[in-house]
Parts: structure tokens; C-alpha cells; sequence
């Protein structure tokens, strides 16, 4: 208990002055309480309002992918240039210490492989583990138009529910079948579904004509999947026209880590998503920084 004699009268009140309510900085994201905002001001820059997710997930249904082969020897060296670590819990607990401070996105569904029906996955991961392993995000994975479609929407509305309760936000990636034309009409539909049905935030793909809208008319922040590897040069500029196109960042996996410098690529990837740094001047930082060794 506080001294009650002594007590020094209170008269700081600044009558004058209104009390700001600041509007969150980001996309859509206003109304959510105070721990959801916290976590996604830890995976999203609040100067940027921009990320540069690392996705090292892959192997939750393909198994040790090309450059994923030791995520100890080829990932742990570039997570300093990423704003977030996107991987599986198993990876989380067995390869990445403790120490570590990058927030975590944490795969969350699962269930089929590259053997079988991708779409038929469900919740790998219960929401108090994610609690447990301290993480920011939860992804799963949403296949609109694909086999098991209402599973997988069902398996995102569940995990928004439970993560609610926790103040843990979901991110919905939309996963495109082998039948499914990657067009701008098809990411409205399905970044869209995701955010009307509860997910904080959308990772999709980037296509040439109409990101744009893609990103405006969808209420909350999308970040771009990488894709298959491609040409550095390529990638920045993916990158780039994603980000002035209305993304608030990237989740590039294969990009970054089958690149013939990971760690040159991370970084000309921060400053075009963090600096809007120009696809030709990110390309040379990246020979620069590759040169250099
Ligand atoms: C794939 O299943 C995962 O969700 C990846 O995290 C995602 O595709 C991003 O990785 P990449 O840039 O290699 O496409």
C-alpha cells in the first residue's frame, strides 16, 4: 500500500490538452486489442509499416527442400535481416535457439504431403502450444477452389477463434491448386473470403495485371509469397512492384534461400520493402554485398 499521509497533491492534468487516440499503423487493423496489435507491430515495421517475413516452412509437406537442407548451417545465419521467421514448430524447438529474439510466425496447418491431396489438411497445431512457444502470428493454409475447400476455410475460422482468445493473430495464405488460374479475379476472391472471415493478414501471390486490386479491396495488410525461384534480378522487382502496388511486405522463402548469396538477397529484399529502395539499385546492392563475399 502507497503512504497515504505526505501525499503530493495531483494537478498535472493538462485540461487543455485532449488525449491523442492514436490510429494503429496498420491497414485494417484499428479495433483489434492491444496484444493482437503488439504482435503484429512486432512482425510488421511500425516506421515502414512494411515486413520482410523469412518463410522456411516448406518442409511441413515437402520435406528437406533445396536450401532447407540444415536450417541450422543456412537459415539461423540470415534471420538478423528479417523482420519474422515463418517455420514449423518442429524446426522452432529443435534447430532455432531460444535466444533468438525474431518474432515468430508459426505453420499451424498441416497434415498432407507432395504424395497426396495438398488441400486435405486440418490444425496442426494447438493454440496453447503457440502460446507456449511465445509466437506473434499463426499461419494456415486456405485452398479456395480446391478439393478440400470448406476444411481448410474451416480450419482458419477455428484458429481465428482460438487465437482471439490468446490476442495471437492469423495469417491466412491462399494456396492456388494446379487447376486454378492465377488471376487477379481469383486473389480478390480468395484474399478476400480470408479477410471477411476473420484473418488479420493475407499472404497471396503476386501476378502482373491487377494487383492493385487485389490489394485495395482487401481490408487488411497482404504480404506476397515469393514463389519458385527466379532470377535475382527478378525477384526485387517483384518485390518492388508489390509493395507500390499496395502490399505491406513480403513472406519470400525460396527466393532468399536458393539464391547463390541467401544473405546478399536478404538484404537488397529489406531495402526494397523497407526503403522502397528501386529494383536496380537493390540488384546492385546485391552484387556489392555478394562480391564482397
Ligand atoms: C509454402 O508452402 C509456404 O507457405 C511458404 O512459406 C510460402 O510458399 C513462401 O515461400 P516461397 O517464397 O518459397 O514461395
Amino acid at each position: 500500500m502507497p503512504d497515504l499521509d505526505g501525499v503530493k497533491e495531483a494537478k498535472s492534468f493538462h485540461s487543455d490538452v485532449p488525449q491523442k487516440t492514436e490510429g494503429f499503423f496498420l491497414k485494417g487493423s484499428n479495433s483489434l486489442d492491444w496484444g493482437m496489435k503488439n504482435r503484429l507491430a512486432r512482425i510488421f515495421n511500425p516506421e515502414s509499416g512494411n515486413t520482410v517475413m523469412l518463410a522456411v516452412d516448406h518442409g511441413y509437406f515437402q520435406g528437406p527442400t533445396t536450401g532447407l537442407e540444415r536450417i541450422d548451417l543456412n537459415i539461423l545465419p540470415l534471420v538478423k535481416y528479417a523482420d519474422t521467421l515463418m517455420l514449423t514448430r518442429g524446426i522452432l524447438r529443435s534447430v532455432v535457439p531460444p535466444s533468438m529474439t525474431v518474432p515468430i510466425v508459426i505453420r499451424a496447418s498441416g497434415g498432407s504431403s507432395i504424395l497426396k491431396e495438398l488441400s486435405n489438411e486440418e490444425i496442426a497445431v494447438a493454440v496453447e502450444d503457440s502460446i507456449r512457444m511465445n509466437v506473434s502470428a499463426m499461419a494456415v493454409q486456405v485452398f479456395i477452389g480446391g478439393e478440400y475447400e470448406k476444411q481448410s476455410i474451416i480450419n482458419m475460422t477455428r484458429l481465428i477463434d482460438e487465437g482471439t482468445r490468446a490476442g495471437i493473430p492469423t495469417l491466412a495464405v491462399t494456396a492456388v491448386g494446379k487447376d486454378m488460374a492465377r488471376d487477379a479475379r481469383y486473389f480478390r476472391l480468395a484474399t478476400r473470403i480470408c479477410a471477411e472471415l476473420g484473418a488479420h493478414y493475407v499472404k497471396t501471390y503476386y501476378i502482373e495485371e491487377g494487383f492493385e486490386t487485389v490489394t485495395s479491396c482487401c481490408p487488411v495488410p497482404i504480404v506476397i509469397a515469393g514463389g519458385k525461384k527466379i532470377p535475382e534480378a527478378d525477384a526485387l522487382k517483384m518485390a518492388y512492384n508489390a509493395i507500390q502496388q499496395g502490399a505491406n511486405g513480403v513472406d519470400m522463402g525460396r527466393n532468399i534461400f536458393q539464391s547463390e548469396s541467401p544473405e546478399a538477397m536478404i538484404q537488397a529484399v529489406n531495402a526494397v520493402v523497407h526503403k522502397n529502395e528501386t529494383p536496380d539499385k537493390a540488384y546492385q546492392m546485391y552484387l556489392d554485398l555478394r562480391n564482397k563475399g
